[in-house]
This record gives structure tokens, C-alpha cells and sequence, in this order.
């Protein structure tokens, strides 16, 4: 059964559609068969994957959302794009803005990708979803119903235990899987990103010294020249004096 990873960031450009890329190909490279589903409708990952005529295309996931929400069939095929690495695909375009919006008052609303992933998903090991950064809360409402699985704490791992022992084991069968398939790339794309940061935060550091040596004196004269203008004709200020009084005359 495939694992739903919703890749999910309300704050825009925290590289939620990087991760996905990386994410989906790292898992494909361990023989894993990986449907991405770009939820965004400025199609960041369909373009990264070479679909850049998105905006002109009928066939991506706001079709078929838009088909769901009316009660129309949708195609069998779901619009998927095949790639040769072994991802495959379904393309959002800027429709889906639109479609987004529609969602939040449409009837179940939340079930609508669960309908459109139902007879597909089970042919992948992993359907990653990359979402939108901010919206109205329509593809957010997707989420719930899609994930098979989330990572929780070890209070909830105790309840799952205290449950019974069929799901606890399932419970902890998911989470090995995501440790040895999931965590790792992700970890490896966190720590190459805190190197990155790291790196360019080192050589910032090592070019604002470089140019405060560069300059040190010319700062320091400008100082005391500024400090000092005028020093030596400085006069003291003449006092003023007082004006003599007007007399009021009484008539
Ligand atoms: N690990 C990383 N190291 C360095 N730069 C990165 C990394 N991940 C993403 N970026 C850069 O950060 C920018 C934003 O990334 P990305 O588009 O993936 O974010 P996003 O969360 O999907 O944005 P949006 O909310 O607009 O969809 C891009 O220019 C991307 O190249
Ligand atoms: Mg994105």
C-alpha cells in the first residue's frame, strides 16, 4: 500500500516543492515507484519536471477535481504523466487557484482527492503531495483524509500500544518504513540545506572583515575629522545683550 506524504508549509518558499523533487527521486532511486501530485497551482514541481504548458492543459489535477465536485466521471488514467526515472505525475495549473477556493464550500470536500487518488494509489510505494503555500484551506482539507499516517510523540505510541497489539504493530511497521525510506533523504536534504546556510553565513562573515580591514584608517580620520571641524576657530559665542526696556508711557 502506498505511503501518502504530504509535504505541507503554510509560510511560502520554505522549499516545500524542492523537497518534493528531491524526496521523489531519492525514493525512486531505491526502486520505489513514486507518484507526486503537485497541489500548487503555480505548478512549481510539473515545471521542474519539464511540464511548463501546464496553464494550456486540460489534463492536470484541477480537472479532475473540478470533475469530482460536479459528479462527473473522471478519466481512468487520472491524467498521470509518466516519467522515464520511474516518477510519475499529475500536473496542476493555475485553474486549481479557482478550484481551491470552490473547495472550501463544497459538499464533503474533504474527500475530494481521496476519490481521485481511491484506484490509483495502490499501484505506488509512496504518492508525495507537494501543497500550496497559503490558501483558502480547500487543498489543506485534502490532508486529513489522505494521510495513511502521522509521525506523533511517545505518549501516542504508548495509547497505540495499550490498544491492541494488530495495530501497534502496524503503527510501528509504518514507522520503520518512513525511518528507512523517508527520514533519510529528508535528513540529507535538511543537513545539505544547514551546510548551505552555514557556508554562505561563514563567507559573509569573512567578507565584511575583509572589507573592514580593507578601509580601517580612512574610517578613523573621517571621524576624528568630523569630530574636530572647526575646533581650532572655534570662538567663543558673543553674549548677547540685554535690550534695554521700553518705557511704557501712561497717557
Ligand atoms: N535545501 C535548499 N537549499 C537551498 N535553497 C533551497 C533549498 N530548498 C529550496 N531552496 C530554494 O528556495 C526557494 C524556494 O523553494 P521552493 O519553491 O521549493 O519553496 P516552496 O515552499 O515550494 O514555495 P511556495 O510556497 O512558493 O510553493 C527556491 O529558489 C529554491 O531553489
Ligand atoms: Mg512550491
Amino acid at each position: 500500500m502506498a505511503k501518502i506524504i504530504s509535504i505541507v508549509n503554510q509560510k511560502e518558499g520554505t522549499g516545500k516543492s524542492a523537497c518534493t523533487a528531491n524526496l521523489a527521486v531519492g525514493l525512486a532511486q531505491k526502486n520505489m515507484k513514486v507518484l507526486i501530485v503537485d497541489a500548487d497551482p503555480q505548478s512549481d514541481v510539473s515545471a521542474g519536471f519539464g511540464y511548463r504548458d501546464c496553464d494550456d492543459s486540460n489534463e492536470t489535477l484541477t480537472a479532475l477535481m473540478d470533475a469530482v465536485m460536479k459528479d462527473e466521471d473522471i478519466p481512468s488514467d487520472c491524467h498521470i504523466r509518466h516519467q522515464a526515472e520511474g516518477i510519475d505525475i499529475i500536473c496542476s495549473n493555475i485553474g486549481l487557484a479557482g478550484t481551491e477556493v470552490q473547495l472550501v464550500n463544497a459538499m464533503s470536500r474533504e474527500y475530494v482527492l481521496k476519490q481521485i487518488l481511491y484506484g490509483i494509489k495502490d499501484q505506488y510505494d509512496a504518492v508525495i503531495i507537494d501543497c500550496i503555500g497559503s490558501g483558502n484551506g480547500g487543498i489543506i482539507s485534502q490532508l486529513k483524509m489522505q494521510n495513511e499516517m502521522k509521525l506523533t510523540d511517545e505518549s501516542w505510541i504508548s495509547y497505540q500500544q495499550g490498544k491492541g497489539n494488530e495495530e501497534y504493530q502496524k503503527y510501528m511497521e509504518d514507522l520503520t518504513d518512513m525511518q528507512n525510506h523517508v527520514l533519510p533523504y529528508l535528513q540529507s536534504f535538511c543537513s545539505l540545506e544547514e551546510k548551505g546556510v552555514q557556508e554562505r553565513r561563514e563567507q559573509q562573515v569573512a567578507e565584511k572583515n575583509e572589507s573592514r580591514e580593507a578601509v580601517p584608517r580612512a574610517g578613523v580620520e573621517a571621524n576624528i575629522a568630523v569630530k574636530d571641524a572647526g575646533k581650532a576657530e572655534r570662538k567663543p559665542v558673543a553674549q548677547k545683550k540685554a535690550m534695554p526696556r521700553k518705557e511704557t508711557v501712561n497717557p
